[in-house]
């Protein structure tokens, strides 16, 4: 990142590792750990505030001044997440809530079934929004209530998605969420980065809206895989 000049992205949108001592080894979420791409690099928690305000740094430089971010976060690390990106100088816009299904039954605690997702910007008076990007001002619900009102709702239900494909890895974001993201805050040909692209699946819905796209990833069969699907125009 340090290599990109100034104010050259739109927007940037990423869920970076976890520091929860995540393995791609385990069958997480169901699914079978042989065919998860092992690997997955890790930060360790006491690391954590400063491996964010590293990448952060770099992206609030590199964003144009109309730019904006969202950064995907489960609860654990969320502290680390919120000081870094006020410790940065970014503006927060929305605290968005993922909710999503788990499908596990817990005995001794609360399911888990959402996750964080922070929407920030550079200058809140350039940042772009277009508000009716997804349904026009009169549109409706069933029930005749206002259907861009609803859309726009900070608690967001999105389904998670299962691979289909032999090869995966171990975790991924939504088509539809990253879609509702890249139509609220970017338009065609804007240019668009995921520092920890896993999957590449930011980049593969980019592309498929017609967006620019860049991204990062340290492991190698990871990034592989990313530039393969979007080789393959393998969309979700
Ligand atoms: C939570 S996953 C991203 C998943 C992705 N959003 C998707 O939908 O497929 C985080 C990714 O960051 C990668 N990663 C960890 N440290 C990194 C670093 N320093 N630079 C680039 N990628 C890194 C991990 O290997 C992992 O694939």
């Amino acid at each position: 990142m340090q290599e990109i000049p100034k104010n050259k992205f739109d927007l940037v949108i990423t869920d970076p590792p976890f520091a929860i001592n995540f393995k791609a080894t385990k069958s997480n979420y169901n699914r079978t750990a042989s065919r998860v791409i092992q690997g997955y690099n890790e930060i360790l928690p006491e690391n954590y505030y400063d491996f964010s305000v590293n990448w952060m740094s770099e992206a609030f430089r590199i964003l144009k001044e109309s730019g904006s971010m969202y950064v995907f976060s489960g609860w654990n690390n969320l502290k680390d997440i919120l000081s870094a990106l006020d410790d940065v100088g970014f503006t927060t816009v929305n605290h968005i809530i993922w909710k999503y299904q788990f499908g596990v039954v817990t005995k001794k605690k609360y399911v888990t079934s959402h996750y964080h997702c922070l929407y920030v910007c550079k200058n809140d008076k350039k940042k772009k929004f277009y508000p009716f990007s997804r349904f026009k001002k009169d549109s409706k619900t069933d029930n005749g209530r206002s259907l861009h009102y609803k859309d726009k709702e900070d608690v967001w239900e999105i389904k998670r998605e299962y691979w289909t494909g032999k090869e995966k890895t171990p975790t991924k974001l939504p088509a539809d969420l990253i879609k509702k993201i890249l139509l609220y805050s970017s338009r065609k040909n804007d240019l668009v980065l995921d520092p920890f692209l896993g999957s590449g699946q930011v980049a593969v819905v980019s592309k498929m809206l017609g967006r620019e796209y860049y991204g990062f990833e340290i492991v190698k069969e990871y990034y592989n895989f990313a530039k393969k699907r979007l080789e393959k125009n393998v969309y979700p």
